[in-house]
């Protein structure tokens, strides 16, 4: 109990006056976990010692921002001072919560202008790896920097030597180590979005992690970046799904020990440290044409903690997802058109049939349904009748992949390209790749506006986002 409550403080930002916040001891206090984050501009070491610093924009001035850990029941209480020279809110990617805690601007709350103050105050509903990032000009905000982890553990979680997070990002970095102030450029918006040359863990530029033969690891991977997807091979290791984007999934080894990550893409893995002292083992991501290693595992010269992997249960309790009831569902076709080397000759925008020439000169090349959309505060593309399963038909008819995101739900993946899907997983974001279709049902419970975006930040910045009405 000691232990929780100052790990609790130990993770705040102004240590001293959040304790006023919280006494010990106090039973009602601690259902509450209270943090501070402020986004700032900081320079941090990116490239590791020796190398030039990189001036980033972090929450609280670091990068990841703190990262948010409660447990499942207990209440999240965020006191949110926006310190950068713009605009900005926060999103909860991934949670399920209320919408007007959502923290998209316009839609769910004012934008929180400079010096600005919010109250973020919600209980997660599930348990969970999940995520927070800006919901304005995310491609900037996001790729300088802005985000965290949000971890729900869950009342009895399963029993590994060390639960460990890795987020992972690229980005776009000059010689010198500065980011590349190439933000929202005609290259990027019409093609794969802001894909950088740096891949960074935790912050720093991945190349080691350092582990103990024998020694059993909870990982929970978050790509924050804006566009990279990573495909993580772990060689000499055979990793089990326990959960993706959160949501519990039955255990299953990535199949050839490849575990693939669209951007805000989440895979918690169990992994047993099957090597032997001294041992190097490389991870590498080999999605694009060229692979390189990610970083290595590097075994301690520290003997083996135990002579077997862990005999110990993996799988994770439940969530209170609500079962979409197939029957009853109503459909909703979605069609992804546009970009670079697409068939798109012309979309609406702000309400103008609009010709793919004029579209790229107005930087919005991507469209829902025919619609390039301009300004998040739209029409909603569709109102979904409250509490019943909707089963959104998604087909991607552009020359790249789409990760797909919906806010304030978690849904079910039926199938792609008319094939049942083998784990029938959870998802909060779905990549869809070229030509393929794929499927997802959930019950609309959560009342509101909902974000349904490209979550290739570049893409949503282009025209590829729209709201659903949940009423
Ligand atoms: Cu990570 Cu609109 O979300
Ligand atoms: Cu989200
Ligand atoms: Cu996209």
């Amino acid at each position: 109990m000691t232990q929780l409550t100052r790990r609790h403080f130990a993770s705040l930002c102004a240590a001293s006056a959040a304790a006023a916040l919280v006494p010990l001891g106090d039973a009602a206090a601690a259902a509450v976990k209270r943090y501070r984050l402020r986004p700032q501009p900081a320079l941090v070491p990116l490239l590791g010692p020796g190398a030039p610093e990189t001036r980033i924009w972090g929450y609280n001035g670091r990068v990841p921002g703190p990262e948010i850990r409660l447990r499942r029941g207990q209440r999240l209480r965020v006191e949110f001072e926006n310190r950068l020279g713009q605009e900005t809110t926060v999103h909860w990617h991934g949670l399920r919560i209320p919408n007007a805690m959502d923290g998209v601007p316009y839609v769910t709350q004012p934008p929180i202008p400079p010096g600005g103050r919010f109250v973020y105050d919600f209980e997660p509903p599930d348990a969970g790896t999940f995520w927070y990032h800006p919901h304005v000009r995310g491609a900037e905000q996001q790729g300088r920097g802005l985000y965290g982890a949000l971890i729900v553990e869950e009342y009895e979680p399963p029993r590994v030597d060390r639960d460990v997070t890795w987020v992972i990002d690229d980005w776009r970095l000059t010689d010198g180590g500065a980011i590349h102030e190439s933000f929202f450029n005609p290259m990027d918006l019409s093609h794969a979005g802001r894909l950088g040359n740096v891949a960074s863990l935790n912050g720093r530029d991945s190349s080691v992690f350092q582990v103990r033969a024998g020694e059993r690891l909870r990982l929970r991977l978050i790509n924050t970046a804006n566009a990279r997807i990573f495909a993580l091979r772990f060689e000499d290791h055979r990793p089990v799904v326990i959960a993706l984007d959160g949501q519990p999934v039955r255990p299953h080894e990535a199949e050839d020990g490849r575990v693939v990550l669209p951007p805000a893409g989440r895979a918690d893995l169990i992994l047993d440290m099957a090597g032997k002292p001294g041992q190097v083992s490389p991870v590498v991501d080999d999605y694009y044409r060229f692979s390189y290693t990610f970083l290595d595992f590097v075994y301690t010269s520290a003997p083996p903690l135990r002579d077997s992997p862990l005999d110990a249960p993996v799988a994770l309790e439940a969530n209170p997802l609500p079962e979409p009831d197939l029957a009853n569902a109503r459909r909703h076709d979605i069609l992804l058109a546009g970009g670079a080397m697409g068939s798109m000759g012309s979309a609406i925008l702000n309400g103008a049939e609009t010709d793919i020439r004029e579209l790229a000169r107005r930087g919005k090349v991507w469209a829902i349904n025919g619609v390039a959309s301009h300004r998040i505060d739209m029409p909603p593309l569709a109102t979904l009748e409250r509490g019943r399963t909707h089963l959104l038909a998604m087909r991607n008819d552009t020359a790249f992949p789409h990760p797909m995101h919906l806010h304030g739900f978690a849904f079910r993946v039926l199938a792609r390209n008319g094939k049942p899907s083998r784990y029938r997983e959870w998802l909060d974001t779905v990549l869809v790749d070229p030509e393929e279709s794929v499927e997802v049902a959930f019950v609309a419970d959560n009342p509101g506006d909902w974000l349904f975006h490209c979550h290739v930040l570049e893409h949503m910045a282009a025209g590829m986002f729209a709201t659903l009405r949940v009423a």
